[in-house]
């Protein structure tokens, strides 16, 4: 026999295991473990308003260019110039970084226009693309295709927006478009790109009037949460009202019943919200809502007046595929307001960032709640909420949480301040990077914990793939699980397109005594997983690997 023979022999007379779908997932004991801080960078220059993970595992992020001088000059002794800025019309700084997550280093990079308060999501072949911001920055579209030789940098397209977006919320959508919704004052959407008969289409944006119904005094309705459904159909959250809809007809389907207790969970009483994992091992794929913290109605006001209320301490959790949808409540263990929900490579929910007291914008957080709270979604209702250690670093207002490919969760940013402000102020403005590693990330875990040799780089709808992995000590196949997470555009404590998807697993063959080959099916369809780059991810026993690329396609 050739050794190819061989191989392939060995191959197909190892031990191949059909695994059942209904296999329960069980957790490790976590063992009292809460997780760890590490500080990345004292100072990147900038407050960390946004920020999105690239494929390239760099990190883009920026806040707004009319803040005056940051502490980061821009290369080669650029400047912009700006006669509309309204702080700095000769500015030699860096309002934008590359933070390359590999290095711990960072590069300036060059932004025109305002950026204030903007949105943004990628492209199926992973280019940013980031919509408005203020003044004028409003309806210009910047791009960012990451380039690996520093010589990348911002793409301007002036007035390529037909409404102002300030506050908006973008979704990438089946088709691949990007769709930009809302933004202050602004009850209509539209579409990145123009469709292709722009130019004589009389309509480049469509009116949108749950906006206008939901905006109250406080306006708190701004970047309203959406979430893409696996009918293709847009989750949209804003204030207390929620709704089905139709995009491409311009049609609300239908109205969800309000969250309980008629608190706005929307800026500037921001809480956070998350499409839990969609489960394609299931019969059929639910997809349920998640929305966590906010603040009372009358917060922003008051805090105007500093009085400074408690922030919010229910979530809710909506089946929105149910006959009856209804809203099921819980406490956190930590009231929050400005806190970041984020998919971990488990499928729990980690809730970071943000503050006891007030709302979002400027000074009006007290009380930073330094303490993350991890939500396992498909335990039992008692102890489904795990504190963790607390940071050292208030990170309230223009701070944002990513996770990366390697599990941990990446925190920064906190301005409440309309300049960089370090001195006499209760807050000042934090330009440095911290990382927060959860519990699995601990050492004890590394007997089980699985690692990723190599899979497929692309990922086919229904097509069946591969992943070959290792696992130190035995593998038990009823708790492994693959799993796709898209990274999401976060600012404001939510996260835009964020989603992760639960591969279906077709078998496991062992390999040699420590190394396997799992075969799996790639998503059902673009409505469940849209097309571009995700990070996959194996979970075995509760602790997950490092994540590997993957374009869907
Ligand atoms: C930022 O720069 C200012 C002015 O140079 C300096 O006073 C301040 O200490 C710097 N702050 C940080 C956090 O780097
Ligand atoms: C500044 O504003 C004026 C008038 O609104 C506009 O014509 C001009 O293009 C703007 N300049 C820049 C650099 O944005
Ligand atoms: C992705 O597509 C956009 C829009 O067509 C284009 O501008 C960009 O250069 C493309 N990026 C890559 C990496 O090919
Ligand atoms: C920082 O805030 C304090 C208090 O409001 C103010 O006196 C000071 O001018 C501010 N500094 C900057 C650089 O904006």
């Amino acid at each position: 026999m050739t050794s190819t023979t061989i191989v392939l022999f060995l191959l197909l007379t190892s031990i191949v295991i059909l695994l059942s779908s209904t296999s329960s997932q069980t957790l490790p004991p976590y063992s009292g473990f809460q997780g760890e801080w590490r500080l990345l960078q004292t100072s990147i220059g900038i407050s960390a308003m946004h920020m999105q993970l690239l494929a390239t595992d760099e990190v883009i992020i920026f806040d707004r260019t009319d803040f005056g001088q940051s502490n980061l000059s821009l290369p080669g002794r650029r400047c912009r110039y700006d006669p509309n800025d309204t702080v700095l019309r000769v500015d030699c700084t860096a309002h934008s970084i590359l933070y390359h997550v590999n290095t711990n280093t960072f590069w300036p990079l060059m932004v025109q226009t305002d950026t204030w308060c903007s949105s943004g999501s990628v492209l199926p072949n992973g280019t940013l693309v980031q919509t408005g911001g203020y003044n004028d920055g409003d309806h210009v579209i910047r791009t960012f295709t990451p380039c690996l030789d520093g010589t990348c940098d911002w793409v301007e397209f002036p007035n390529y927006l037909s409404q102002r977006r300030w506050y908006a919320t973008n979704q990438i959508l089946p088709e691949g478009r990007i769709i930009v919704i809302g933004g202050r004052r602004q009850f209509n959407y539209e579409f990145f790109p123009h469709s292709s008969n722009y130019a004589s289409s009389s309509q480049n944006f469509f009116s949108f009037r749950f906006l206008r119904e939901t905006t109250d005094q406080s306006e708190n309705n701004l970047y309203p949460f959406v979430h893409l459904l696996p009918d293709g159909n847009l989750f949209i959250f804003a204030n207390t009202r929620s709704i089905l809809l139709d995009y491409t007809q311009n049609h609300v389907i239908k109205e969800f019943p309000r969250i309980p207790g008629g608190d706005p969970r929307n800026y500037p009483s921001s809480g956070s919200s998350v499409l839990l994992p969609l489960d394609e091992n299931k019969a059929s794929i639910e997809a349920e809502i998640m929305v966590c913290g906010g603040a009372p109605q009358d917060s922003f006001s008051s805090a105007s007046q500093g009085t400074f209320t408690s922030a919010v301490h229910t979530c809710g959790r909506l089946q929105v595929g149910a006959q009856n949808p209804n809203w099921i409540m819980e406490d956190m263990p930590i009231p929050r307001v400005m806190g970041d929900m984020l998919l971990l490579p488990t499928g729990d929910i980690i809730l970071i960032n943000g503050a006891g007291l007030g709302t979002a914008g400027w000074e009006r957080g007290r009380a930073p709640v330094l303490t993350p709270v991890i939500y396992r979604p498909t335990e039992h209702f008692v102890g489904r909420f795990l504190v963790m250690s607390p940071s050292s670093r208030p990170r309230l207002y223009h701070s944002s949480a990513i996770l990366l490919r390697d599990g941990r969760v990446l925190v920064g940013g906190n301005n409440p301040h309309t300049n960089y402000n370090f001195t006499n102020v209760e807050y000042p403005t934090d330009l440095s990077l911290e990382a927060f590693s959860p519990p699995y990330l601990s050492d004890e875990y590394n007997l089980v914990r699985p690692s990723i040799l190599s899979t497929n780089g692309i990922v086919r709808y229904k097509e069946v793939f591969w992943v070959t992995f290792t696992v130190p000590e035995y593998l038990s196949v009823n708790v492994l699980s693959v799993r796709i997470i898209m990274p999401p555009f976060t600012t404001h404590s939510f996260g835009m397109n964020q989603r992760m998807v639960v591969l279906k697993l077709i078998g496991v063959t062992r390999l040699t005594p420590d190394s396997y080959y799992v075969t799996v099916v790639g998503p059902s369809k673009a409505e469940v997983a849209p097309p571009g780059y995700y990070m996959l991810f194996m979970v075995h026993a509760g602790i997950p690997s490092s994540g590997t690329w993957v374009n869907v396609q």
